[in-house]
């Protein structure tokens, strides 16, 4: 079977369970989320022949189907990084999987590290544009043009209409929404002051080790994208503190439930 045929039995599997319009990719501190969905079936990504595994112990990805704000939405929790060894191609089948089954919206959050003085600890940022520094694409190697086209536009990764619904979410509740352009590094050390400040000067305004490849993916797709960032810490490059993975978890989860308040907000927002 070749790939594509791979990827279309397995859509054609999910595809029975329901038909979903929006998925959304739990990142880190975003976990609780899964409380707000009204869960049909949760699949684990063990049992999806020739989907990839999480390498996160104790943590087995699956895919939660249900509904949430009157949408049927299926949310992945468990994501693949670069940084595991996972290649491009593996990290976003879910992605072309999600296309392939007739999804539209992506919705994904991350955790990432504030470059900007005003993106601080426990606060979130909108993704507006992102800098990919990995040096690797999914798109490489053969360009399948039933799936889209070789040289996909990049001008407006960020979906505008959602970028706009998400600033309307955010003054309605109250919430500091801030905005910025996302850079994807290659981890897993994290940066050296020289490559903060590398990194500020590019135009980068937060710090992460995901994202871009499967917003790269979904733009050659098709689909719309929306994205916001826990900021989890903030990285002065004269003033430089380590960020170790306990604090990024614990303040994911300070950042976590105004990302989980922006998506239901957008997705009440959007039509089916
Ligand atoms: N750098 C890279 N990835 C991250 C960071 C960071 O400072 N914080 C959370 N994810």
């Amino acid at each position: 079977m070749s790939n594509m045929d791979q990827e279309k039995a397995i859509a054609a599997r999910l595809s029975d369970i329901s038909s979903v319009d929006t998925a959304i990719i739990l990142g880190t501190g975003l976990g609780v989320m899964e409380e707000d969905i009204q869960v049909n079936k949760i699949i684990p990504y063990e049992d999806i022949p020739g989907f990839p595994r999480t390498s996160v112990k104790g943590h087995t990805g699956r895919l939660i189907f249900g509904s949430l704000e009157n949408h049927d939405i299926v949310a992945m929790s468990g994501r693949f990084h670069l940084y595991e060894g996972y290649t491009p191609k593996e990290i976003t089948l879910p992605i072309r999987i999600f296309k392939l089954m007739g999804i539209n919206n992506l919705f994904i959050s991350n955790a990432a590290g504030g470059l900007r003085p005003d993106l601080k600890p426990g606060g979130i940022m909108l993704i507006i544009d992102h800098i990919n520094s990995t040096g690797q694409s999914p798109l490489i190697g053969p360009n399948n043009e039933e799936i889209g086209p070789r040289f996909p536009d990049m001008t407006k990764p960020y979906t505008p209409e959602f970028i706009r619904k998400a600033v309307l979410v955010a003054k309605d509740e109250n919430i500091d929404l801030k905005q910025g352009v996302y850079v994807q590094v290659l981890g897993p050390s994290m940066e050296t002051a020289s490559e903060t400040r590398m990194l500020r000067v590019l135009g980068a305004d937060a710090v992460g080790m995901s994202t871009v490849m499967e917003v790269i993916q979904a733009r050659h797709c098709g689909m719309n994208v929306l994205a916001i960032s826990a900021i989890t810490n903030n990285n002065d490059p004269d003033d430089y503190k380590p960020a170790p993975l306990k604090k990024v978890i614990e303040m994911a989860g300070v950042a976590g439930p105004s990302i989980i308040k922006i998506f239901k907000g957008v997705l009440r927002d959007i039509s089916n």
